[in-house]
């Protein structure tokens, strides 16, 4: 952890319609909001159609709101897209960017994912950026560098720890309720980051990167507990609030 203070991000996909999904937040904020300390910064990404209804809900609560992709354009004739500005104007301060859904559902591609992260950054929104290996390439022994591939082309060069997360999320562990082990996870997570020092140098040491693949309560303790893991992106289990609480309290004291 070294001094970064762990996020627990959760992606709600194409899920929730208005009545569950601000009940949802709802039961987030309130939970939170009654706390005196918390040992984690905690983000939701809503579809697109909740952004704003969500960021009213949990106004006030200390939880972030973020998109889950944007385009790279500010405005003009992309029939279906959102901007950055868009979603910042929504209340979001964060988007997701490069899941392994939108670049195996809409061929993005490293390049189109690093245009996108600069279009966030341009409208102050701070990018999580997905990266991850397939099974193939896991059994084909090819992880890291699939890793340390799309680190390199995804990531600006000159990104921040304010400006940009890592997410590394094995496509095989996404829904699927496997995980990769403990020392597999570290082995990633310590590469990225020595990976991000050859790219920004000092300021990788406290870029945070995430932990996503089917991570529930009853593994996220000894995952978020690994040394290079900073918090964690969370698909099915941030659809329950307790499921998801559970999860941001298991983050080490
Ligand atoms: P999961 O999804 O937690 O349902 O595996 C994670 C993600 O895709 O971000």
């Amino acid at each position: 952890m070294a001094g970064r203070r762990p996020l627990i991000a959760g992606n709600w996909k194409m899920n929730g319609l208005r009545s569950s999904g601000v009940a949802l937040a709802e039961k987030l904020a309130e939970n939170i909001k009654a706390r005196t300390a918390v040992n984690f910064d905690m983000l939701v990404c809503p579809p697109a159609t909740l952004v704003s209804e969500i960021a009213r809900t949990v106004d006030g609560s200390g939880i972030d709101v973020g998109g889950q992709d944007c385009h790279t354009a500010v405005s003009g004739a992309h029939t279906g897209d959102t901007s950055a500005e868009m979603l910042a104007d929504s209340g979001a301060r964060f988007v997701i960017l490069g899941h392994s859904e939108r670049r195996a559902d809409h061929g993005e591609s490293d390049k189109l994912v690093h245009e996108k992260a600069l279009a966030a950054r341009d409208k102050n929104l701070i990018a999580v950026i997905c990266i991850g290996e397939t099974e193939a390439e896991r059994d084909s022994g090819v992880t890291l560098d699939v890793c340390r591939k799309q680190l390199a082309d995804s990531v600006p060069n000159d990104a921040t720890a304010a400006n940009v997360v890592i997410a590394y999320e094995p496509v095989w562990a996404i829904g699927t309720g496997k995980v990769p082990t403990n020392d597999d996870i570290a082995e990633v997570h310590a590469a990225i980051r020595e990976a991000l020092k050859g790219k920004i140098g000092a300021e990788a040491d406290k870029m945070r990167i995430l932990y996503g693949g089917s991570l529930k309560p009853n593994n996220a303790k000894e995952i978020l507990a690994l040394e290079d893991v900073d918090g964690g992106l969370i698909g099915g289990a941030s659809l329950q609030a307790e499921d998801f609480l559970a999860i941001a309290d298991s983050c080490p004291a």
